[in-house]
């Protein structure tokens, strides 16, 4: 089945280093560790491989994706190597990468996202185009009635220019072309809107997503329960995005915000019996972990 897979943040950190993986894998430059649809139990005939893929995507950056590859060789993210095997396979990437739409309201660019999401399967022949959102974290979203009910958010987009924040307009504009969406943002909008989960179902689509939880993310989860177990506070998670993204983990630094990786420890993470539980570190302690965007060691 000839897949699309339409990335939201196309030109950032983790979009690039998921592109030229499955590059790399599609010409078979590297093996597939770390696919779990390599594991016996999920290996199916219906999940496309990377052979099937084909990326195209928004951003509002317009750094080419040959040199955000070349900065992350640089970085020691990805092998020199790779990147110069896939010099070129990228550029036909790039020409289907697009500037993130804006339109005078929220239906317009709801409307311009999805022109491209079909213009893209189109031209394609694909079957499916699955829209994944690796952009920027963003704070979570002001409430409004609009959130709750999709036929008033529908009555409102066409009079607002900030009903919903970008990334859940990027998955209404998804459900509204047929395509299923998934998020990666640790404060993912989308299954806290009850407008949009309407939406997915009266479409027949399905969404997932909140947080990718691929590194630094996935130890704390496996950690956290071990911590919890022998009665041990976690009274904050720091992080350091090790990919370098550009403007990821500069997003608490904003009135409001608040990444999933660098808040302070839910109650998941120390035993709810505990009759104290710990008293939040001041919010410098917290900030001042959350840099996520500066290399290791530059404090
Ligand atoms: N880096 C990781 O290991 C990791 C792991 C799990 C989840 N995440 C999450 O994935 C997301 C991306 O991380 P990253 O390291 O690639 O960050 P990054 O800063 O490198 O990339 C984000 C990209 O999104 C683009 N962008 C911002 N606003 C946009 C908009 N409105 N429309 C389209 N594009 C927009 C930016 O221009 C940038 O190219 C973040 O939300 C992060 O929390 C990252």
């Amino acid at each position: 089945m000839r897949t699309g897979v339409w990335l939201v943040g196309a030109r950032g950190s983790v979009a690039a280093t998921s592109v030229i993986g499955a590059l790399a894998l599609r010409a078979g430059l590297v093996g597939p560790t770390g696919c779990v649809t390599e594991l016996p139990g999920l290996r199916h005939p219906g999940i496309p491989g990377p052979g099937d893929l084909v990326f195209g995507g928004h951003d509002v950056s317009s750094t080419p994706l040959a040199k955000k590859a070349d900065a992350l060789a640089v970085a020691g993210v990805v092998p020199a190597w790779l990147v110069r095997a896939l010099h070129d396979e990228l550029p036909a990437v790039e020409r289907e990468l697009r500037p993130a739409p804006e339109a005078g309201d929220q239906a317009g660019t709801a409307e311009l996202i999805g022109a491209d999401l079909t213009d893209f399967r189109r031209r394609h022949g694909l079957d499916r185009v699955v829209v994944i959102n690796v952009s920027t974290t963003e704070p979570a979203p002001e409430p409004h009635p609009a959130h709750a009910d999709l036929a008033a958010l529908e009555a409102e987009l066409p009079r607002s220019r900030t009903l919903l924040p970008a990334s859940a307009l990027y998955a209404y504009a998804a459900f509204g072309s047929g395509c299923p969406y998934v998020g990666l943002h640790p404060v993912d909008p989308v299954a806290r809107l009850p407008a949009l989960d309407q939406l997915a179902r009266r479409q027949g689509l399905p969404y997932g997503g909140h947080d990718g939880k691929t590194g630094e993310t996935l130890v704390k989860s496996v950690l956290a329960p071990m911590f919890a177990l022998r009665n041990l506070r976690v009274r904050t998670w720091s992080g350091i995005n090790l990919l370098g993204g550009g403007r990821d983990g500069g997003q608490p630094r904003r009135a409001g915000a608040q990444r999933g990786q660098d808040r302070p420890a839910s109650s998941g993470c120390w035993p709810r019996r505990s009759a104290t539980p710990p008293r939040a570190p001041p919010a410098s302690s917290i900030w001042r972990t959350s840099a996520t965007s500066r290399p290791p060691g530059t404090w």
